[in-house]
């Protein structure tokens, strides 16, 4: 039978819209010109993929499309959508979204 499972190292899922990400052609890290989620990954250390603390997933439009901003979901608390504005400071962000520093 096959394997069904594999186990993730993550405690934290978020969801970033990655066409929010691309009107804004980067808009985040140290020059503006990483996505939010390349800038979130880099500014936490995170590892790649399932070895990673926390998930960072880039995800479709999800609707909102605000200006300026980033539509972010924290999986784990799916009840209020965070529209990270360009630019956002990343520490005050991975608060908001319970990433702490890895
Ligand atoms: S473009 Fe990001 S929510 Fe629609």
């Amino acid at each position: 039978m096959s394997k069904l499972r594999v186990h993730s190292n993550w405690e934290h899922t978020v969801l970033v819209c990655t066409k929010c990400s691309k009107k804004l052609d980067g808009g985040f890290g140290p020059k503006g010109k990483q996505s939010l989620a390349k800038a979130l990954r880099k500014h936490l250390g995170l590892k790649k993929g399932r070895k990673a603390e926390a998930g960072i997933v880039e995800v479709k439009c999800m609707g909102v499309c605000p200006r300026g901003a980033v539509t972010v979901i924290d999986a784990g608390g799916p009840g209020e959508w965070l529209l990270v504005p360009k630019g956002a400071d990343l520490d005050g962000v991975a608060e908001e979204l319970g990433l702490g520093r890895g």
